[in-house]
């Protein structure tokens, strides 16, 4: 198992480029499953999630290739197996983004459940209510959903809680059911809106996305085109983090700054100097952070993808914060390990009390989901010392080249040679 050790207290200054979207990519890889011509998705970022998304298409018989500049040509998306197993889904939760277009084009899913994770139970109830009120016959059996329709039929449908995937997953299957679909509460997330311009470019006519009501009209199929991912917003964001918690100065390129509006006044409140255009950010901080309280909401509000981040910055804060979890019931992992490393922190349920330290100092730490990881990362290069972070494979999950990026703004991080990569 490799591990990262950082050397703190350096400073960041720098250009970046931001990849592209981890949560945007892995639907419309998903939703390829949906074309019947050859597709290239451009901007696929570089990391674990979206191999584990292809090795789950390829192993149903989809054909691929993927390019020098990670763009990801379908060749034929015709598949000759309708299982996604749990070996895999357990990996990724997202593979269960297969359910909607398999179900929707073949007439037939069977998806390994996905479990609990470190953050929470996360069920996928939702996904299936939605499925069945579109026609679907659906049961659970020795832990796989197994999904049958002969055909999917339109439907005004709404989700009783916001879901991304979830909006998802029916969105892809409603493009070719009969009629009309609407859904109600659907979720507002940029991803979403990305998949269903995605999905119109290849045929489909939704209107809506990006709003809580999405409309989508059935067509008998899907063509092919070529498409590019969004900017990942919230890679933005950690690195927005970063140099505010290390007083730094960076500009971001090939981002999309309305995807962060709340989360760009959030580091402002905090004291950062913030300038943005249609593509990037400059950034600039130089005194240390001010506390800000804030609370994690669905799209536009701060994610909960970067709660973890926050807290790491309001760990070293003058004032006093607090940090109210909203979305998933067991996402602070990561404040165990802050303590570690010298933060004040209490756990009050879903809120996290924050009073800012002078300086955090390096331990021996651990990774316990993905956003965890990256919230260890900012807090090593701001602590005095070496911090080791142990099980780093959460996050090479979600990051594309994070080492090398914050190495190249000025960052000391080595990672152990062990030749392992381990993916539970
Ligand atoms: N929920 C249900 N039933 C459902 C679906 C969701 O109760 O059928 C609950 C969840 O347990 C949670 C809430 O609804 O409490 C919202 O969960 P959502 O379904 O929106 O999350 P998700 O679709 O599983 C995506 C991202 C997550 C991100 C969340 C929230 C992808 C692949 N994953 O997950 O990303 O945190 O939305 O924005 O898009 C990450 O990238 O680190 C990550 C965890």
């Amino acid at each position: 198992m490799q591990n990262l050790t950082i050397k703190g207290t350096c400073e960041i200054n720098g250009t970046v480029q931001v990849s592209g979207s981890k949560n945007a990519a892995l639907p419309i890889l998903a939703a390829t499953v949906l074309c019947h011509q050859p597709v290239c998705i451009q901007k696929v970022p570089h990391l674990k999630d979206v191999t584990t998304m292809l090795s789950l298409l390829g192993n149903m018989g989809m054909t691929f290739s993927i390019d020098h500049k990670l763009n990801v040509f379908i060749e034929d998306s015709t598949l000759n197996l309708y299982e996604a197993p749990y070996d895999l889904v357990k990996q990724m939760r997202a593979s269960v983004l297969v359910l909607g277009p398999m179900l929707a084009r073949y007439g037939y899913a069977k998806v390994s459940l996905p479990g609990g994770c470190a953050i929470g139970t996360r069920p996928v109830d939702q996904h299936l209510k939605l499925l069945e009120q579109l026609g679907a016959d659906i049961c659970v059996e020795d832990g796989y959903i197994i999904a049958k329709a002969k055909k999917l039929k339109g439907a005004t449908l709404t989700f009783d809680k916001e879901t991304v995937t979830g909006t998802e997953n029916i969105l892809m299957a409603a493009c070719l059911a009969e009629g009309q679909t609407i859904i109600r509460n659907a979720a507002k997330e940029p991803e979403v809106e990305d998949l269903a311009d995605f999905l119109n470019q290849m045929g489909a006519k939704i209107e809506g996305a990006g709003t809580n009501t999405i409309k989508i009209q059935g067509v008998s199929k899907l063509n092919g085109g070529a498409y590019q991912v969004i900017p990942d917003r919230i890679e933005a964001g950690t690195l927005l983090i970063v140099a505010v918690m290390a007083r730094g100065s960076i500009t971001l390129t090939e981002c999309q700054p309305s995807h962060l509006e709340h989360v760009l006044d959030a580091l402002k409140q905090a004291g950062a100097d913030i300038e943005v255009g249609d593509t990037w950010i400059k950034l600039s901080m130089t005194a240390r952070p001010k506390a800000i309280s804030l609370v994690t909401d669905v799209y536009p509000g701060i994610p909960t993808d970067l709660q973890a981040q926050f807290i790491a910055m309001n760990a070293i804060a003058d004032g006093e914060s607090k940090v109210e979890e909203t979305i998933f019931e067991n996402r602070f992992m990561h404040v165990s390990e802050l303590l570690r490393m010298g933060a004040d922190i209490t756990l009050d349920r879903n809120i996290a009390v924050i009073k800012g330290v002078k300086h955090l100092v390096g331990a021996k730490v651990m990774a316990t989901d993905l956003r965890a990881s990256a919230a260890l990362i900012l807090a090593g290069l701001c602590a005095k010392g070496s911090t080791q972070i142990d099980r780093i494979y959460h996050i090479d999950r979600g990051y594309a080249n994070i080492e090398e990026k914050l190495c190249k703004l000025g960052a000391s991080i080595q990672r152990s040679p062990s030749s392992h990569f381990h993916t539970a």
